[in-house]
């Protein structure tokens, strides 16, 4: 008998997605007619020149901003017509969000920086337990400035998994960090998704990252250029850069 392949547990659910930024006179397209599908558990990275769009998507799928034009769903969360509260409590009961800078709060340790989220959400994981997944444990009691910038950021990734985000946004995470503190801090999202399944996507500037993703979005001019799948996902330690 033939299997009866799994139903596809969509994530987010994007058509005709556009953007416009309006500056005085001035009209900049950022997005044209993006359609998209992510399907839950997925490792997408999106890859684009300066300037392409990536971090407006990934802004408009977090709820960050909202499309000028198009349609944008979370699993039954309408992002294009939500409320600017919808949209906070999207972003706080669904969403991890990891950029360039760690934005952490230098008089905390690193355990209480985590421990901030957990009292303002519901079912977060221990602290210690994130700290633990970014291998940061013999750092927890330790403040920001006393570590490097890769560990750093592996306390601002704790910081958005301890509230079993479904979704993990991450825009350059390694913008900032040399190339194998890099791979590390990539190791640490990839794990992330392999052991509890949260769907990540990864804006970099870094060609070398895509062979860890399952699917690859290239961004050019606002337009999805093309999108390419991995028959296999690499290791960070298999790529080479
Ligand atoms: N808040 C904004 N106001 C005006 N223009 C913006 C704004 N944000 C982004 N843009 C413009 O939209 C385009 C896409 O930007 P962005 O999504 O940040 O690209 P990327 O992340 O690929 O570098 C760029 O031309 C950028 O200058
Ligand atoms: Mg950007």
């Amino acid at each position: 008998m033939a299997a009866v392949p799994e139903p596809v547990d969509t994530v987010f659910h994007a058509r005709g997605l556009a953007k416009v930024y309006r500056t005085g006179e001035v009209e900049v397209h950022a997005l044209r007619e993006v359609d998209l599908d992510i399907a839950r558990g997925e490792f997408i990275v999106l890859l684009g020149p300066s300037g392409s769009g990536k971090s407006t998507l990934l802004n408009i799928l977090g709820g960050l901003d909202v499309p000028s034009a198009g349609e944008v769903m979370f699993c039954d969360h309408n992002l294009s017509t939500a409320s600017e509260s919808e949209l906070t409590a999207y972003r706080r009961d669904h969403v991890g969000f990891v950029f360039q800078f760690y934005n952490l709060i230098p008089s905390l340790t690193v355990r209480e920086n985590v421990a901030l989220v957990t009292d303002i959400v519901e079912n977060p994981m221990p602290a210690d337990e994130a700290i633990d997944r970014v291998g940061l444990t013999p750092r927890r009691d330790h403040f920001p400035a006393q570590l490097s910038g890769g560990e750093q950021q592996r306390v601002a990734i704790a910081r958005a998994i301890v509230k079993r985000p479904e979704v993990l946004l991450c825009d350059e995470p390694t913008g900032a960090l040399d190339y194998q503190t890099g791979k590390l801090v990539l190791d640490v999202i990839a794990r992330i998704n392999n052991e509890i399944g949260t769907t990540a996507i990864i804006i970099t500037h870094n060609a070398a990252i895509a062979g860890m993703a399952d699917r690859v979005i290239y961004l050019g001019d606002g337009r999805i250029q093309r999108i390419e799948v991995n028959a296999r996902k690499l290791k960070p330690s298999e790529l080479s850069w």
